[in-house]
């Protein structure tokens, strides 16, 4: 079965989010709106990626594209795939290797390529289509190949929220630009992000906790992980 078989609705409508949100959301990526990025995260995801010194590197939900550009400009070779037309279009646009390509291509094996680093930069939105792609992406990978996810921290995202698996809308509010439709994205508990990792054919090897310098408490997560 393909995993958009009878997806549920909120797993279905977050493409259809980000075909909405696709200019609001390169502009505010390039205008440097998100505060945590500027200041923590996208230091800590470049840094997190050449600590292991990738041969090649797919860029998994891309968006618009800045982490390819920016591992470029450190002499890593990174291509980038992500499922909304526009936003790869964009990305094409300023420079590197980019493919219009959903987690569905990945989970299906319509998309073979194989390279030594997977990196997901707060692109792993879904409920089962984020299941199911984790237990693919092994695939891709030689033994001993890295996965590297940064995400929303979950004790900080959690905030007066129960800290329970579930579905969350983020509004956008605190975004420097109006964003036209709200996106749905899938809450886990750090207890559920390593056993979804566990399960699925990975060794955790990492886990870091960038410190947002004004609040002292962590911008994001990222998970080092190695093929077992
Ligand atoms: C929050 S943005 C992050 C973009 C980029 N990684 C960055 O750091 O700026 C989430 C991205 O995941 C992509 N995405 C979500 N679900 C996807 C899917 N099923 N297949 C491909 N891309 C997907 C969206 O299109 C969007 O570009």
């Amino acid at each position: 079965m393909s995993s958009t078989d009878n997806p549920s609705p909120h797993e279905a409508s977050i493409l259809h989010s980000w075909e909405q949100n696709a200019d609001a959301w390169a502009h505010t990526v390039r205008d440097g709106h998100i505060e945590s990025r500027r200041l923590v995260t996208d230091r800590a995801i470049i840094e997190a990626v050449l600590d292991g010194h990738p041969g090649s590197v797919m860029d998994l939900g891309c968006g618009e594209g800045w982490l390819v550009r920016a591992l470029a400009d450190h002499g890593i070779k990174a291509l980038g795939v992500d499922a909304i037309p526009e936003l790869i279009a964009r990305a094409s646009e300023a420079g590197g290797e980019f493919h219009v390509t959903s987690y569905d291509d990945i989970i299906t094996g319509r998309w073979q390529r194989r390279v030594d680093t997977v990196v997901c930069n707060f692109a792993l939105l879904g409920k089962d289509s984020v299941d199911k792609l984790v237990a693919a992406l092994p695939s891709l990978l030689a033994r001993g190949g890295r996965l590297i996810v940064q995400t929303v921290h979950p004790l900080v995202a959690s905030r007066e929220q129960v800290y329970e698996d579930g579905w969350r809308q983020e509004s956008w509010s605190g975004f420097g630009r109006a964003f036209p439709a709200p996106a749905p994205w899938y809450f886990r508990t750090l207890a559920s992000w390593i056993a979804l990792f566990a399960n699925s054919g990975w060794h955790v090897r990492e886990m870091r906790e960038p410190l947002h310098p004004a609040t002292g408490q962590p911008a994001s997560v990222i998970f080092v992980l190695q093929r077992r």
